[in-house]
């Protein structure tokens, strides 16, 4: 087998999307007879063997074989089998399992299963289950319902762990290891038990290093909370009122890094254990905000993600009062989610989990619209993927996910989406190394900040306010001009982009302070929002007048802040932003221009005629405030004025619903034009392009087919 074992992996990822990249064929992980065309993808599906009768494995590895798939991802949920009582481990079925797989060419990745521990296991340890939020402990008979600090449920999820890892060191067609399943991502995020109670202690402890730094720090005089012992210190479970908000942030803080660090002791086994393979976990970004993944990804090999469009819809048409669902709203929160997964790690990603049917579990979605499937795993792959896995191969026909469709349908026939599916595979095998190791260039950056997120989610201001809706808004204004957005940390070099956007900076450090400053004058563009500054990182707020630290940037002082509810505030443009009036939705700063030129004011309400909006010029850059929370007509129309006053070029105009990215090499550059509409749509092109996808040549004017794609490269 032509073996690529990670440090090979790692060093052959160079430079690539900016910053990092994948020159390597992750193919010839998967390719153990080298007697495939190579591709730099891997296109595989997620498999249960450990639910389908081994009659019929020989059967699914032919048909994956012939399906064109390079790997599966299994035994993630099989902790039962491989470890039926405590310390006897069988993993004869799974061995028999890989060896068909890799008989048929088909490499695995194989799931440590401790996102489901069996009946043994809980009736022995009762002590390791997740207590929620309202303090009532789960039960067993789901998963995920365990606590991320408990010593006793750690240690039982490094042995099995372990033994896998032992067992299939040297397996042949073993390439990389998936650690638990969707961390967190269960009825209940956050874990309140004793064991975390005790586990937060001492975070605090090591933090804090003494009490009397953490009672000032948190401000504990306020209701009598002042800690004379680290062991009072309570998490923020219900009690007579809110509690305290640097308790709260730092509880948030905890949690993420009791999962990381949950996370990392099976890492450093598999590391040990199996230095040829790769290692990583699946998540989900922004909208489910419990770990920050940039820590729970940092030692991990890539990132990768879960991605099931139709679900989402499904979802958000439940939670609507009006059961009006916008998929330009989807679209654009997918292509979000693929911006951050690209940056987390600064390497290309892979979707684990991809919808390839209906999706559900009580309730489910429909079969998406024809194209669509194909669609999504393009988006996948022009936003930076360098793997697809789809979820899942047969549909199960007992236990809790009956309703999740998979490329089998219950009784073994081909899916609607079957066809679909293996011709994208196809399609995408044939793209070319070129191409899906090539550069995402984006001279836009948007800052995504935990600290922000959590610090707004425990005392929001206004109940409308959130960050994740703020950060999505604005990621859908910044992307209708289509030219590439970085999602960035707070510490990310902020000098490789001409325009940085950051709204809600609610939460803002020295540190970050500084980089804004040094960007501004620099010749940088900043835009942000209202509440800046309004906290430092412990959740305290600023005793200078705001925007804090950042008020001589931004050349304005905030003179009131103003939660709106019933009364709308209309606002008026100026200057440069002239156009149509605007609205203030759920907040306004009403600021006060210091040496900021104004243009936008307040029309109604008691701040009538006081400034809404400012920019300033700093140094060689300009900083901008949004005091207003914008209609979305006018935030659309406001940042994409500031982006192209930036110097951001808009490649294409193209219509309402067509998405379109750009990779880039050194010598060549490729657009990806994706409808996500289900009418024909057309879009005009400056040059001639050939269509990768069906070798045609466009002159002026390409068409694309409801929900259809096109690659198109100079020609
Ligand atoms: C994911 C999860 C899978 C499966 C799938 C469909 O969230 O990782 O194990 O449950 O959804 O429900």
């Amino acid at each position: 087998m032509p073996s690529i074992n990670r440090r090979k992996f790692l060093s052959g990822t160079v430079a690539l999307f900016g910053a990092a990249g994948f020159r390597y064929p992750i193919w010839a992980l998967a390719n153990p007879n080298g007697d495939r065309t190579p591709s730099p993808l891997l296109l595989g599906v997620d498999y249960y063997p450990d639910q389908t009768p081994e009659a019929l494995w020989v059967e699914d590895a032919r048909m994956m074989a012939e399906f064109g798939f390079t790997n599966v991802r299994i035994a993630e949920f099989a902790w039962a089998l491989m470890e039926p009582e405590e310390g006897n481990f069988d993993f004869v079925w799974l061995r028999r399992a890989v060896q068909t797989l890799h008989k048929y060419n088909i490499a695995v990745i194989l799931g440590t299963p401790s996102a489901a521990p069996p009946p043994w296991l809980t009736a022995k340890y009762p002590e390791i289950v997740e207590v929620n939020a309202q303090g009532a402990p789960l039960h067993p008979g789901g998963r995920r319902f365990t606590c991320p600090t408990n010593k006793t449920y750690r240690r039982l999820s490094l042995a099995i762990a372990s033994q896998m890892a032992r067992t299939f060191a040297d397996a042949p067609g073993v390439i990389g290891w998936q650690i638990d399943n969707e961390l967190t991502l269960g009825s209940s995020a956050r874990c309140y038990c004793n064991y975390c109670q005790a586990g937060f202690q001492e975070w605090l402890r090591s933090k804090y290093g003494s009490l009397d730094n953490l009672n000032r720090t948190w401000g504990t005089v306020f209701w009598s909370q002042t800690y004379t012992d680290f062991s009072q210190i309570p998490v923020p479970l219900p009690s007579g009122g809110d509690p305290n908000p640097g308790l709260a942030l730092d509880y948030n803080r905890y949690q993420s890094y009791a999962n990381s660090s949950y996370l990392e002791e099976q890492l450093a086994v598999l590391r040990k254990t199996c230095p040829g393979h790769f290692v990583t976990t699946n998540n989900v970004g922004i909208p489910l905000d419990i770990i920050d993944l940039r820590s729970l990804y940092e030692k991990l090999d890539f990132v990768a993600f879960d991605n099931y469009p139709g679900f989402f819809e499904m979802l958000l048409h439940e939670q609507s009062k009006s059961g009006s669902v916008s998929w330009d709203y989807i679209n654009t929160t997918i292509a979000m989610e693929h911006d951050f997964a690209r940056r987390l790690h600064g390497k290309p990603f892979m979707i684990m989990e991809q919808q390839s049917g209906k999706a559900g579990q009580r309730t489910f979605s429909p079969q998406p619209n024809s194209g669509q499937l194909r669609l999504w795993t393009y988006q996948a792959v022009a936003h930076g993927a360098m793997g697809v896995n789809y979820f899942r191969w047969d549909t199960a026909t007992f236990g809790a996910e009956e309703y999740w469709h998979g490329i089998l349908n219950h009784d073994r026939s081909k899916s609607p989406g079957y066809d679909e599916i293996k011709q994208t595979v196809k399609e995408l095998k044939a793209l070319g190394q070129d191409l899906l190791t090539a550069n995402y260039p984006a001279e836009t950056a948007l800052i995504f900040d935990y600290d922000c997120d959590w610090a707004l989610q425990i005392q929001p201001g206004h109940s409308g306010l959130s960050y994740v809706a703020q950060i999505t808004s604005w990621y859908g204004a910044i992307a209708s001009n289509h030219s590439g957005i970085d999602i960035i940390a707070p510490g990310a070099d902020l000098a490789a982009y001409k325009i940085v956007f950051a709204p809600v900076v609610y939460v803002l450090s020295e540190a970050q302070a500084v980089r804004i400053k040094s960007f501004v004058q620099n010749g940088g563009v900043f835009v942000t929002n209202f509440r800046l500054g309004a906290k430092n990182e412990t959740s305290q707020m600023a005793r200078t007048p705001l925007p804090g630290l950042l008020r001589d940037v931004m050349g304005v002082t905030v003179e009131d802040y103003v939660p709106i509810y019933s009364a709308k505030q209309g606002v008026k443009f100026s200057s440069t932003l002239a156009g149509a009036d605007g609205e203030s939705g759920i907040w306004g700063d009403i600021l006060k221009p210091d040496a900021a030129e104004v243009l936008g004011t307040y029309t109604s309400g008691a701040y009538a005629g006081r400034a809404a909006i400012t920019m300033n010029s700093f140094g060689k850059g300009k900083a901008v405030y949004i005091g207003a929370d914008l209609d979305p007509a006018s935030l659309n129309r406001v940042l994409r004025g500031f982006s192209a006053s930036a110097g951001v070029r808009q490649l294409l105009d193209v219509p309402s619903g067509v998405e379109v990215t750009v990779r880039k090499s050194d010598r060549k550059r490729w657009i990806f034009l994706l409808n996500h509409t289900a009418t024909v749509q057309t879009v005009d092109i400056p040059a001639p392009h050939t269509d990768l996808l069906t070798g045609e040549r466009q002159t002026r004017t390409v068409s694309l087919s409801a929900y259809g794609v096109r690659v198109l490269q100079a020609s």
